[in-house]
């Protein structure tokens, strides 16, 4: 068995300034930990792209509300370092809350507009928490290349936007959703799926079918978002456990028009609880071009 290369975990900012210092191009896989193929998948898309990669492991208590699942979110850093070193990354960044958050920290990052409707109007603060970390994160690394999943298709928004609105010299990646593909066949991989048990992520693939009827309505040249979201919620209402938090049929700038006009960026995103899990996913609707970032 090949040995997995050995990863160095860095604590605080200053060692992640020496240890990146000549070092080329920087690539940084921003994570909460609990790695699965998700993240591999953007690890390696870094290691292909940059001389150096790091991937941060910090899991953000401000972007969780007071009711959220801070507490018991999976956590195992060795298992992570397994993971981040069989994909390609050279350093794990894992400061504890204190290193990111000292005593007297009082800054915030709000992003208007695309942060507020579906997971913002339904998490109050989440954004505000994303956006802040996500600056701090790149101001510590100084990265060429930040690689995000698409499946946080709104939170990538969301970071392309504080981008380019505070010009930080970051060029962001999204990288396509990874899917299951046995079992819960079509579940989008995210580290709360560990909550269910193998028959709830089973039924769990109601979210990614109810995404594929909305896709298969626009193929068919549906473009009125009422239509479009019933083709959807027809394949929701089939699994009785389910409470629907929005599934919404947007176009680029992520609101919902009455009809979609022709667009690369239109998009099908549901948010679901299913036994006592929130889950979100998304799809493209323009297919034919295959995935899109925002
Ligand atoms: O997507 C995540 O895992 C988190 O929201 C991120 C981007 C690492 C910020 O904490």
């Amino acid at each position: 068995m090949a040995a997995v290369p050995e990863v160095q975990v860095l604590t605080t900012p200053g060692e992640v300034r020496a240890a990146l210092v000549g070092r080329g191009r920087v690539g940084l896989v921003p994570t909460m930990g609990y790695l699965h193929e998700g993240h591999a998948t953007l690890i390696r898309r870094a290691r292909a792209e940059c001389d150096v990669v790091v991937v941060s492991v910090f899991v953000n208590p401000m972007q969780f509300g007071p009711t959220e699942d801070l507490a018991k979110y999976p956590r195992d850093l060795e298992r992570d370092l397994g993971v981040a070193g069989a994909a390609g990354a050279d350093f794990v960044f894992h400061p504890d809350a204190s290193a990111m958050y000292p005593a007297g920290f009082s800054t915030r990052v709000e992003v208007s507009g695309v942060s507020e409707p579906l997971d913002g109007a339904a998490r109050p603060g989440h954004f505000t928490g994303v956006a802040t970390v996500v600056l701090k994160l790149l101001n510590v690394v100084q990265p060429e290349r930040a690689y995000f999943g698409e499946k946080d298709w709104q939170q990538l928004a969301v970071i392309r936007r504080l981008v380019a609105d505070l010009n930080v010299p970051v060029q962001v990646v999204g990288v396509p959703t990874v899917r299951a593909e046995e079992g819960a066949a079509g579940l989008a991989l995210s580290s709360r799926n560990t909550y269910l048990s193998d028959e709830q992520r089973e039924r769990a693939t109601v979210l990614s079918r109810a995404l594929r009827a909305v896709q298969a309505a626009y193929a068919d040249g549906e473009r009125r978002t009422a239509a479009l979201r019933q083709a959807g919620l027809d394949v929701l209402a089939q699994e009785p456990e389910l409470e629907l938090g929005y599934l919404a049929v947007v176009g680029p700038d992520l609101l919902e028009p009455e009809t979609l006009s022709e667009h690369p960026l239109n998009r099908v995103l549901v948010a679901a609880r299913l036994f006592g899990v929130r889950l979100i996913d998304n799809m493209p609707l323009d297919i034919v071009s295959g995935e899109q970032t925002p």
